[in-house]
């Protein structure tokens, strides 16, 4: 039996490339213990770099990228897991360490896969991915700290990215007031259709001021972005704010001072979706299918297949990627 895959390869110059090819079953990780028939993939930030070979994720080629997937199990060895059930599977270093979701077969332990969640179907649970999966994380913990919607405008930045859209989306549909930092003023209606109250062009939160503290601006904040824009945000948080930090996408750098953290009691919260337990799994996978309203998650998401991942893959480096991709292994 073969099945189709993203397949990137190493040659001996050191360069990478992605194309798709045709592999025999027996090339699927031996030490996977539940195989799935793959429906659909995704596209995250991190797919990019491992889709290009960058940002030393990928140590062993030739490889398989795809942090995520939602398919059927063919085959298990876990009494966990039967032929003919719906999985879902985010995280773990699954499309980095090991091969992941862009094929149309992926072999895996049964630790990392969570039944599909109530109520959504393995397109739809795509259309969220890792990037909405890991958003839904970050609203969990601000309000973990206590963020309500009357106490003021929640800042996202890079909104019209993955994690920044389904934030936007699930915030505006909890009745937060969200305040949507991009770059792109062109998707100004875009963010808008989400539920974002305002848009803040991303130049007015990229330079931090030199000051401590600042205007008591934002109740609440998901960065996607990080770097100087965090270092901007930081002194604008409210009393006891919360700022959950997501992502990388502009700098992976943090220069600021730490009063913030002692004169206004602001919380800096790490989000990690990699290797979140079981239980935070399903919990969040359960907030999606009630918060995430799916007429909005069709709106942020577009079809791609296995063919068109090296060209999105470096587009997305480029911060060039609205909202949500799903990848149809089989067109
Ligand atoms: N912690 C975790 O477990 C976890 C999970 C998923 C993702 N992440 C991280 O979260 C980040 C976003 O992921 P994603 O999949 O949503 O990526 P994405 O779709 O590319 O979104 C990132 C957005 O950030 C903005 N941006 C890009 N480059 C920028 C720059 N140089 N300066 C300022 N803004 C910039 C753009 O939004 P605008 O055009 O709207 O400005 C872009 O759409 C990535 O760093 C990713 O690695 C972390």
């Amino acid at each position: 039996m073969s099945f189709k895959a993203v397949l990137v390869e190493k040659s001996e110059d050191g360069k990478t490339s992605a194309s798709v090819q045709t592999l025999e079953d027996d090339r699927l990780p031996a030490d996977g213990d539940v195989t799935v028939a793959v429906e659909y993939s995704t596209l995250n930030y991190k797919d990019g770099l491992c889709v290009n070979g960058l940002g030393g994720l990928v140590r062993t080629f030739p490889h398989v990228p795809g942090i995520d997937f939602a398919g059927t199990v063919e085959a298990s060895d876990d009494a966990r897991f039967k032929p003919g059930d719906k999985v879902v599977l985010t995280g773990w270093r699954v499309g980095e360490a090991w091969w992941g979701g862009y094929a149309q077969k992926a072999r895996v332990k049964a630790d990392w896969l969570v039944p599909l969640p109530t109520g959504l179907s393995t397109k739809q649970t795509m259309m969220v991915g890792t990037a909405g999966f890991t958003a839904m994380l970050a609203v969990m913990a601000l309000e973990a700290h206590g963020l309500k919607p009357d106490q003021g405008e929640v800042l996202v930045t890079g909104a019209a990215g993955g994690v920044g859209s389904v934030a936007t989306a699930i915030l505006a549909n909890l009745g937060y007031t969200v305040a949507a930092v991009t770059g792109r003023a062109e998707q100004a209606g875009y963010l808008e259709g989400l539920g974002a109250g305002r848009i803040v062009p991303r130049d007015e939160v990229s330079t931090p001021s030199g000051k401590v503290l600042e205007r008591e601006t934002w109740a609440g904040c998901v960065v996607a972005v990080g770097g100087a824009m965090l270092a901007t945000i930081l002194p604008q948080m409210k009393y006891a704010g919360s700022v959950a930090a997501v992502g990388l996408a502009g700098g992976n750098k943090l220069e600021t001072t730490v009063i913030p953290f002692l004169l206004r009691a602001v919380n800096l919260l790490g989000i990690d979706s990699v290797m979140q337990p079981y239980e935070n799994r399903i919990a969040a996978w359960n907030r999606i299918a009630s918060d995430l309203p799916i007429g909005k998650l069709e709106v942020m998401a577009t079809d791609a297949g296995l063919a068109d991942l090296p060209g999105l893959g470096r587009d997305i480096l480029k911060g060039q990627v609205r909202g949500r991709v799903v990848v149809d292994v089989n067109a």
